[in-house]
Formats: structure tokens, sequence, C-alpha cells
């Protein structure tokens, strides 16, 4: 079935190559940059763009405001865009958890939390007049504890995840009786810019995975946190 599915950071990386994937698979599909002119996405030709920084609530508010005038309902919600403390200017050797500055750290978190919870709450009246409607915040390995515990050199990046996979376990929580599922996914260690050329899996193997994960997700998934091929992922 057709799904109407907004993508955020959907300009380069995983959000690209997920959103050149749903609409091969023949969703209609709307993606945000924070560029205006997104070579790539609109060489896509998706059912709509719409310009969107998710640092400044504004912006987030007047974006999903014009996604709201593109359509009236939305099927899925995907919080793609994602930074670590790389894009804020720290060193690649310097991103441990006595090495960062607090406004870095907080830039961070702003892009990678604040963004998407004001993103789901701008969208959510969309969502609910959605069918089976779903959020999918795209998480990672790094966010759980399990894991950061011994790996994952950006300490903001890695607080940042698990910061955003306790909202999405509230979110969960408050949307179950609006049968609005939330579900965190860690789309694998995967070579984009973030992800870097040692990345075991390529961008086609994961966003391939990505947009098969998105047709099986239901309601009986929500507050789930998986991998990309949809098994549980440990907390
Ligand atoms: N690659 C991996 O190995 C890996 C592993 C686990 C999780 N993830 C997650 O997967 C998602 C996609 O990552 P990626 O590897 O595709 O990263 P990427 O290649 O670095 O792309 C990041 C995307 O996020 C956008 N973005 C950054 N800051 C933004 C902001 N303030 N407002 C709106 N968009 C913003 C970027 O837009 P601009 O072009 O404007 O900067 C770009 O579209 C992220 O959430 C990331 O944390 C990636």
């Amino acid at each position: 079935m057709t799904k109407r599915i907004f993508l955020t950071g959907a300009n380069r990386g995983l959000g690209l190559a997920l959103a050149a994937e749903l609409i091969e698979a023949g969703h209609e599909v709307y993606g945000s940059a924070r560029e205006s002119a997104p070579t790539d996405l609109l060489a896509l030709d998706p059912a709509g763009i719409v310009q969107l920084d998710q640092a400044d609530e504004a912006s987030v508010d007047a974006g999903i405001a014009a996604l709201a005038e593109l359509t009236p309902t939305l099927d899925v919600l995907i919080n793609c865009a994602g930074a670590d403390a790389r894009a804020f200017g720290s060193p690649e050797d310097r991103r441990g958890p006595f090495d960062l500055d607090g406004e870095t750290f907080t830039n961070v978190l702003r892009v990678n939390v604040t963004g998407p919870m004001l993103i789901t709450r701008a969208a959510l009246p969309l969502l609910q007049r959605g069918v089976d409607a779903m959020i999918i915040n795209i998480s990672s390995q790094l966010g759980s504890m399990e894991v950061a515990a011994t790996s994952g050199r950006d300490t903001a990046y890695c607080v940042s995840k698990a910061a955003l996979n306790n909202y999405s376990v509230k979110a969960a929580g408050a949307l179950r009786d609006e049968e609005i599922g939330v579900v965190m996914v860690h789309p694998g260690w995967v070579q984009t810019d973030m992800g870097g050329e040692r990345a075991p899996m390529t961008v086609d193997e994961s966003s391939a995975a990505l947009a098969s994960l998105v047709e099986k997700l239901t309601l009986a998934d929500t507050g789930r946190f998986v991998r990309w091929d949809g098994t549980d992922h440990p907390w």
C-alpha cells in the first residue's frame, strides 16, 4: 500500500538514499533539507520538498506548516537528520567525555534530540489523520548503554541518541491509545560522511533494509529499539 512519508535530512547520506528507495517502491515521499535547492533530492522528483533546520524551532514550525500545505496527512514520519560534534568543529580525536565545550555538547543535543521532538510535535496533527501512522526515529547503536560503555568516540553524539531513545519511548507510551507507533532504528554503521569509509555497510545496503522495514513495522512494534533488519537492539 502506498504510504505518505516525510523524511528529514533527505538531501544527502542515508536520508537521500532512503528517499530514493521509498520513491522507487511507489510511496509518496516528502523530504526536508536545510538548503533551499537540494540538487540530489530534486533529481529524485519527490512529492514535495520543504526547507527546515531542526536546530531552529521557528524553522521547524515553518517547515512543517509548508509540509501541511502540500499534504493533509502523513502515514510515516522518519526523523533521519542528525549530526555529531564534528559538525560543530570538534576535531576527530577530541570528542571524549572531558573534551567537549558546553556549546558543542548542547548543539549536538539540539539537532539530535530537540529537533526530532519539535518535528514530531509539529507533524502530529498530520500523523493523527494518517493510516497506521508510524514515527521512525533513526537512532544509533551508540545510544545503547551497553554499547556506549565500551565504544563510541563522540560523547555528545552517544548521549544525544540515548536521549532520543528515551524521548521515543515516552512518545510511544503517549501515542499508544491513538494507535500511532514510535520505533527507534539503528541503521547499521554505514559509509556516509558521518559513518566514514571504514564502515562495513554501504548506503545502498542500509537504505534498502530500512525501506523494507518501513513497510513491515506495525503498532505491535511501538516502543522497540531495532536494527535495520528489524531484530531487537539491546538498550
Ligand atoms: N552513518 C552511520 O554509520 C550511522 C550510524 C548510526 C546512526 N546514524 C544516523 O543516521 C542518520 C543519518 O546519518 P548519515 O550517516 O546519513 O549522516 P550524514 O551523511 O552526515 O547526513 C546528515 C544529514 O542530517 C542533516 N542535518 C544535520 N544537521 C541538521 C539540522 N540542524 N537540521 C536539519 N538537517 C540537519 C544533514 O543536512 P546538511 O547537508 O544540511 O548538513 C544531512 O542531510 C543520523 O541520524 C545519524 O545519527 C548514522
